[in-house]
């Protein structure tokens, strides 16, 4: 598979098949993936892989955690901003309008939307998962570097024939990660990842989301 290959065929996969995904392939993925950039090479990603009995039982408290209303762990970061001004917040009501329109869920079926939320804390089935943290000491730019690092393990997982979704929807369940992971203190979960087959045969929807054209988010400044 070509680097725009994977690149374009990466998305947010909601929906996973039970086949295992092996640990050599994980370790091959994320051997490579720790190639990924940082500032002065800090490499300031510290991930924890979940899979088998573990990953069940984490799946297991979350999901009951949160059916039975249990409120959100108090935040460490804001996922967005309180009031997200235009042109982001109008591109986040597109996707939610997409998203629930592809469900079939109406805009006011809170509970409906409720349920399709909780399959994030199920990994929406898939056998793997990883968790990435950072230093709480560290700063804007080396979040910036997860993101460099966690596209390059959703990329390299394409090659592998893999799919994935990343999910900050497990920050808010971060002490329940935290009880099955230990995870050192001053560490704060950035995000959750699930990894595994695509399930193409389920009702899952498949649909792709949109991008802005290349003019609303690229200048070419010539001469
Ligand atoms: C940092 C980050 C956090 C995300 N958190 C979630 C999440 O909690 N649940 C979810 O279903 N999708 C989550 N997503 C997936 C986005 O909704 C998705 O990437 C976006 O809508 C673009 O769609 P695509 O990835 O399919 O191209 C997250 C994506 C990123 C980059």
């Amino acid at each position: 598979m070509d680097v725009y290959e994977a690149v374009t065929s990466r998305r947010a996969v909601r929906g996973f098949t039970d086949e295992p995904v092996s640990r050599e392939v994980l370790e091959r993925v994320l051997s490579a993936a720790a190639w990924s950039p940082s500032g002065s090479n800090i490499q300031p990603w510290n991930i924890y892989v979940l899979t088998g009995a573990l990953l069940v039982e984490l799946k297991t408290r979350a999901v009951e955690r949160v059916a039975h209303g249990d409120p959100w762990d108090e935040r460490e970061f804001e996922m967005y901003p309180p009031a997200l001004k235009s042109p982001y917040g109008d591109r986040r009501s597109a996707f939610g309008r997409e998203r629930y329109s592809a469900l079939g869920i109406e805009r006011e079926d809170w509970e409906a939307r409720q349920r399709a939320a909780i399959a994030n804390w199920n990994c929406f089935g898939a056998p793997a998962a990883l968790f990435c943290y950072i230093d709480r000491d560290l700063g804007r730019p080396q979040w910036a570097d997860l993101g460099m690092y966690l596209q390059s393990v959703m990329v390299l997982l394409r090659a592998e024939g893999l799919h994935s979704c990343p999910q900050m929807a497990w920050s808010q369940v971060r002490e329940t990660v935290a009880e099955v992971l230990s995870p050192p203190d001053g560490l704060i979960l950035f995000c959750g990842m699930s990894i595994g087959f695509e399930d193409v045969t389920g009702t899952v929807s498949h649909a792709r989301t949109g991008r802005a054209p290349l003019n609303e988010t690229v200048t070419f400044v010539e001469s």
